[in-house]
């Protein structure tokens, strides 16, 4: 699984997402990188992107309450760390994908494989 705390920048493409000013402390975007479903979100000026599908039984997690570092899956409870994109709580047992996530003047950018 994609997991931007261990990525080869070589095989990252960043693409840009919206201005910084869209996405407040607390706020989540939900974006379409080509067929894969995104969701970023803001915890205290920190950005984080995760794939947008839940690997227990491809609910949206994007909607879901975040704990600390992680995202709830509002349909069967499974959570995920969106730092990492690892599965913490069953019934998920397979991570999601993690996205690197910057920001240049002003304009997010999310990066997926090449
Ligand atoms: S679809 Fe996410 S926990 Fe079941």
């Amino acid at each position: 699984m994609f997991n931007y705390t261990n990525y080869d920048e070589s095989k990252v493409e960043f693409a840009e997402i919206a201005p910084a000013s869209e996405l407040p402390s607390g706020e989540r975007l939900f974006v379409d990188l080509g067929d894969q479903p995104i969701v970023i979100f803001n915890i205290a000026g920190q950005l984080f992107a995760i794939g947008d599908v839940c690997t227990h039984d491809d609910g949206p997690l994007g909607d879901g309450v975040i704990e600390g570092f992680n995202v709830v899956c509002p349909r069967h409870g499974a959570e995920f760390d969106i730092r990492t994109g690892q599965a913490v709580q069953m019934p998920a047992v397979v991570d999601i994908p993690a996205y690197p996530v910057q920001v240049r003047d002003g304009i997010i950018f999310v990066g997926v494989p090449k």
